[in-house]
Parts: structure tokens; C-alpha cells; sequence
């Protein structure tokens, strides 16, 4: 049987192969709210611009809304056959309504039908990423603020290299985690123009009112260009990459995580609820949900990867090509949404060693810049000199197997005999921390302002 919504002009209908390359209602059957949303908008518009007769508007408005009775309820069948989403609904609606069903496709068509179902879906995604993220950021402040004066090792290279609180390391994820929000809301921004009367390419000859629909769909403005309406998926790109960029600071995060709750680090320790054991080493605390955040990570840039390589040789306007846009954005967004929120509780219950974190922080020599900029505080030496010095100190704590405390007042004065007492006061990781005070800076007292300054405007 030829398909009835265009069997005009043939003769069979597609081969099996065809149906099944060519089907997307298996995906697209998620944008089933959006694209009755758009039906009924379209509809509304089309009966105020006296294209469409009330009384075909209302049996046509009445059966979209059996049809969402059907599919909120589970009844609705779903058919291949019919390829996705629009033609579904649209063939069930011309069972329920009848004749005056097949009035609703007027000054349309599925390219501009596709575009603002698609749009509506990427922006409800986004604002619920944007809640989701905002938790696990509050999240993060409410524990910097706990921990803004718990020491623990900063690191370069994974090497030791300066102390820093706890606190400030979890605020460094708040600026990240900000400014990814930044970037959807700037996306949201830009996608919310309504492709909507571009019909399938070219506009309509109709007398359509494209600002009411745009209104009446929450989108600030109709798109100023039916080519670029139905043959742009930037809206669906800014999402992906702003959804990289944010699994991306989710996976550096999650690698912190597991390097931190090693036995060897043993910094923090993660709840039994984002811990599993293993089947066969009973002593095992596996963070497989910090693993499975850093994993994730490449799927959702993935997503972003495939997309832009499939667009990138399309010529205008609508090819075929792009309802390959649905899976990937589908499967990544979601994977950030579920990241984030495995995140997010990993932060609120893990707990830190404080008294581990704070000895391995007095590791490594980290406190040897202070050294340094005693020795041009107190004996006014250039920094570079006194990095030399400090870097001869610390080689003959280093072969002397001692920390730079350690050392003699006599062996530190056979390297620079201007040395006195004074200096030990500055060796200690605490004191080390306190004095970092400027602006950005790891000083408690810092860390406690900014991890307020956040809660109170995350609490907006
Ligand atoms: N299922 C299609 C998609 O997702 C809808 C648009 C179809 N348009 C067309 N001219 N065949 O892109």
C-alpha cells in the first residue's frame, strides 16, 4: 500500500529496508508533547487568520487532545509504517477528526515542523539542566564553606606544589559550573527564535501571522529566514557544546575523586550509596560512579563530534540527513543530566581525612615558595635569588630525607648566613595558607567570603 499522506504520486509503498532506514519514530516519539504543542499553536493561528473555519479548528484542536489523552495513557499505537512523530499523530488525528485533519498541515510542512519541535525539546533540556547544575554548585559552596579552612595539598603535574584549602579546591567546580550555565543560557538565548511558517523552505503564500505562533510557543521572535529555519541545527551544536565543556569538568572532578579515595591518597571517602564493593576482593570500595562520570564524558562530546561532521556537508536546506540530529542529543543531554546528579551526591556525602589531607599538605616541600618569599620579605633578596637558595635548602632536606623544618637554624645559615629564627614561623601549612590573602587567593578567610557570596546568589 502506497503511504496515504503522500501516495499520490506512488504507486507501492517502501521496501522493508527502506521503511527501516528511513523510520525515526522509535526516537522521536519523545517529542510527542512538543509537537502537539505546536500543532495546537499553528492551529490557533491559522483559524485567526481565517485560513482555517472554526469549526474545523475546534474538531481538529479536540482530536490533537485525544491524541495526547492516548499517548499519556499508553493506548496509542505507535507505527513505523508512518515514519515519526508528525505523521503519527497526524494520521491518528484524521482517524479521530476526520476530513477536516488534513487542514492542519496548511502553511506548513515537517521541516519547520521538525525545527520548533526540536527547539522546544533542547530548551525544556536546558532549563533543567540549568536547576540540575545550580543543585550540585550549591552543593559544592555549602561544603566550602564547611571546609574553607581544611589544608590540604595543591597540585601541579599531580606533583605537591603549594598548600590550599579544601574549600577552595571545591570552589574551583562552583566558577566552572557557573560558567557553564553561562553558556546554556546564552544558547537558550540564541535557539529561541520560532522556525515555525517557514513551511519547507521557501515560506507560504498564506496569510500566516509567524509572530502570534512564536508568542504563543514562548520563543522571543519568528527566525528571519525560511532557508536557515528549517536547515539550522546551531541551536542543537551550543547545546552539545556547552554540554562537553560541562562533562568535561564533571570528568576532571570524577578523576579527582577516584585518585582521592585510592587507599595510597585516602583524602575523602565516598558514601556506601556511590560506593561498590567487588565480587571477589572483600576489601574493595570501588568509586564506579566517579569512573562511570569520567566515561560518560566521551559520549556526550561524541554526540557533539557527530553532529557537527554530519552537518558540515549538507547544502541548503532540509536534507534527510539531519534526522540524525535526535539520538545523539537525546542520549547526551540526558547522560549530563544523569552525571550531574550522581555528582551532586557524591558531594553532599563524601568525607573528607582532614588530618590526612592537612599531613600529605606539609609533603613534598610545599611549603618552599614561603620560604622563598620570606627570604625576599625579610632579607629583601630578588625572588630569583631566593628561589635559588630555597631550591639549595630543599635538595639538602631532600638527600637528608627531612622536611625543611627539619633542617637546623646552622645548616640553613651555611646556605645564606642571613637566615634567622623568624623563618621556621612561615614552614607550616597552615601559616602558609592564612597568608594567600589576595584577591582569587586560598586564604580561609577568603574562601569563607566567596563560598557565601555563592550560596547567596545560587539561593536566588
Ligand atoms: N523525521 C524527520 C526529521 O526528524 C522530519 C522531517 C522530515 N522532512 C522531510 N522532508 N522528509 O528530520
Amino acid at each position: 500500500m502506497s503511504n496515504k499522506m503522500w501516495g499520490g504520486r506512488f504507486q507501492s509503498g517502501p521496501d522493508a529496508i527502506m521503511e527501516e532506514i528511513n523510520a525515526s519514530i522509535d526516537f522521536d516519539k519523545r517529542l510527542w508533547a512538543q509537537d502537539i504543542r505546536g500543532s495546537l499553536a499553528h492551529l490557533a493561528m491559522l483559524e485567526k487568520q481565517g485560513i482555517v473555519a472554526a469549526a474545523d479548528a475546534k474538531a481538529i484542536a479536540d482530536g490533537l487532545e485525544v491524541v495526547r489523552g492516548e499517548i499519556e495513557s499508553g493506548s496509542f499505537t505507535f507505527s513505523r509504517a508512518l515514519e515519526d512523530i508528525h505523521m503519527n499523530v497526524e494520521s491518528r488525528l484524521a482517524a479521530i477528526a476526520g476530513p477536516a485533519a488534513g487542514r492542519l498541515h496548511t502553511a506548513r510542512s515537517r521541516n519547520d515542523q521538525v525545527a520548533t519541535d526540536f527547539k522546544l525539546w533542547v530548551r525544556d533540556t536546558i532549563d533543567d539542566l540549568d536547576a540540575q547544575l545550580k543543585d550540585l554548585m550549591t552543593a559544592l559552596a555549602e561544603r566550602a564553606l564547611a571546609f574553607s579552612g581544611a589544608v590540604m595539598p595543591g597540585f601541579t603535574h599531580l606533583q605537591s606544589a603549594q598548600p590550599v584549602t579544601f574549600g577552595h579546591h571545591l570552589l574551583a567546580y562552583v566558577e566552572m559550573l557557573g560558567r557553564d550555565r553561562g553558556r546554556f543560557a546564552d544558547a537558550r538565548r540564541r535557539l529561541n527564535e520560532c522556525p515555525l511558517g517557514a513551511a519547507a523552505l521557501a515560506g507560504t503564500s498564506f496569510p500566516i501571522d509567524r509572530h502570534a505562533t512564536a508568542k504563543a510557543l514562548g520563543f522571543d521572535r519568528p527566525t528571519a529566514n525560511s532557508l536557515d529555519s528549517v536547515s539550522d541545527r546551531d541551536f542543537v551544536l551550543e547545546a552539545l557544546a556547552a554540554a562537553s565543556i560541562t562533562a568535561m569538568h564533571l570528568s576532571r572532578f570524577a578523576e579527582e575523586i577516584v585518585i582521592w579515595t585510592t587507599p595510597q591518597f585516602a583524602f575523602v571517602a565516598l558514601s556506601d550509596k556511590f560506593t561498590t564493593g567487588s565480587s571477589i576482593m572483600p576489601q574493595k570500595r570501588n568509586p564506579d560512579a566517579a569512573e562511570l562520570v569520567r566515561g560518560k564524558a566521551g559520549r556526550v562530546v561524541g554526540a557533539l563530534v557527530g553532529l557537527i561532521t554530519m552537518m558540515k556537508g549538507l547544502p541548503l536546506a532540509y536534507g534527510k540527513d539531519m534526522q540524525e540530529d535526535k539520538e545523539p542529543a537525546f542520549d547526551a543531554l540526558q547522560t549530563l543530566s544523569l552525571c550531574t546528579a550522581a555528582m551532586a551526591g557524591m558531594v553532599r556525602d563524601m568525607v573528607p581525612d582532614l588530618k590526612r589531607m592537612k599531613a600529605a599538605a606539609g609533603s613534598g616541600y610545599a611549603t618552599a615558595t614561603d620560604l622563598a618569599d620570606w627570604l625576599v620579605r625579610e632579607l629583601n633578596l630578588p625572588f630569583r635569588e631566593a628561589h635559588h637558595v630555597t631550591g639549595r635548602l630543599v635538595g639538602i632536606a631532600a638527600d637528608a630525607k627531612l622536611p625543611l623544618e627539619k633542617l637546623s637554624l646552622a645548616e640553613m645559615q651555611a646556605v645564606e648566613p642571613r637566615i634567622h629564627q623568624g623563618l621556621f614561623a612561615v614552614l607550616g601549612v597552615e601559616k602558609s595558607v592564612r597568608s594567600r590573602t589576595s584577591y582569587g587567593g586560598t586564604a580561609p578567610a577568603n574562601v569563607k567570603a566567596q563560598a557565601r557570596k555563592w550560596l547567596k546568589a545560587l539561593a536566588k
